[in-house]
């Protein structure tokens, strides 16, 4: 890196430090090739907490009442992007296989549960809500609920209020878009989604590498785009306990880079590429 960009010290030591604290907090594996981004990502937060060293803000870091700091590190150095029906197929697939079957569980007295892991700004997450009230538009007065989860407590704000760009919502189908979208009267140029389809979505605080307070098994999981940042070791154990929180014959959806690759231990079977079975 030029010396012109650097408004701070940088060691290799600093940089061994983000990655434990990474790692520890969140299971985020960084490699090497990640050191200059660090740097970027948290030169700014560095500026904005006003502390005079990479090394002064760590050694706050790590402090009990760091502990906010210590997330928004976290946050600063994953990405939140995440659209509107991005990977449309595995939308597809949970209108056409999985909430068919959703539909008979809950016409039989049963219930439905779907789950987005990393949810981000939670497109992903009401996106599961629009697919499901095409299959079942009787879902709000139903046992049918979704849980969005997420590290970051910005962008888990964010899902739940159910604003965004109102450009951003051109990726919804259409008929979709007449349903539940409406423009946002109080800020020019957003959008909120509306009407009863409100009642699907649960928005919470979650570190999937730490314990999960859920009771509930799931027909689908959606963990997609997450596991990109974590060790080989984490990913494997996540799969693991995302297979465990399905019932079975449930579906785990991973991102387009993604694999599970120790199926048999996870007891899944591969439907496709990013799409997962669980056995029994
Ligand atoms: C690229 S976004 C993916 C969003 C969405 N799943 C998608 O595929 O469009 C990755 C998200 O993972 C979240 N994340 C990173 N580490 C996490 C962890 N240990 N537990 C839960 N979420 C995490 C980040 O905060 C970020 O919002």
């Amino acid at each position: 890196m030029p010396s012109a960009d650097i408004d701070f010290g940088y060691s290799d030591a600093d940089f061994r430090r983000v990655r434990q604290i990474a790692m520890a907090e969140a299971g985020i594996s960084l490699p090497e090739t990640k050191k200059n981004l660090v740097y970027s990502r948290l030169s700014r937060r560095i500026r904005e907490t006003g502390y005079p060293s990479f090394n002064s803000y760590l050694d706050f870091v790590v402090t009990k009442a760091g502990e906010k700091e210590r997330d928004k590190l976290i946050c600063a150095i994953t990405t939140n992007v995440t659209s509107f029906f991005r990977e449309g197929h595995h939308f597809e697939h949970l209108h056409d296989v999985v909430l068919p079957q959703i539909a008979r569980n809950l016409k039989a007295g049963g219930m439905g549960r779907l789950w987005s892991g990393a949810c981000s700004t939670g497109q992903e997450a009401w996106s599961m809500a629009m697919t499901t009230m095409d299959v079942i538009p009787d879902a709000p007065s139903l046992d049918m609920k979704i849980l969005g989860t997420d590290i970051n407590r910005d962008v888990v704000d964010v899902g739940r209020r159910g604003v965004y760009l109102s450009q951003d919502l051109n990726a919804i189908p259409s008929t979709m878009k007449k349903k539940w979208v409406v423009e946002d009267k109080d800020e020019p140029g957003y959008s909120m989604i509306t009407g009863e389809i409100r009642e699907l979505p649960v928005f919470n605080i979650l570190n999937l590498n730490s314990n999960w307070p859920i009771r509930k098994k799931f027909d689908a999981i959606f963990c997609r785009n997450v596991v990109i940042y974590f060790s080989a070791e984490t990913r494997e154990a996540l799969w693991k306990r995302l297979a465990d929180q399905l019932v079975p014959g449930g579906y785990l959806y991973v991102g387009h880079s993604e694999r599970v690759e120790r199926q048999d231990e996870c007891n899944l079977t591969a439907e496709s590429s990013t799409i997962y079975r669980k056995r029994g």
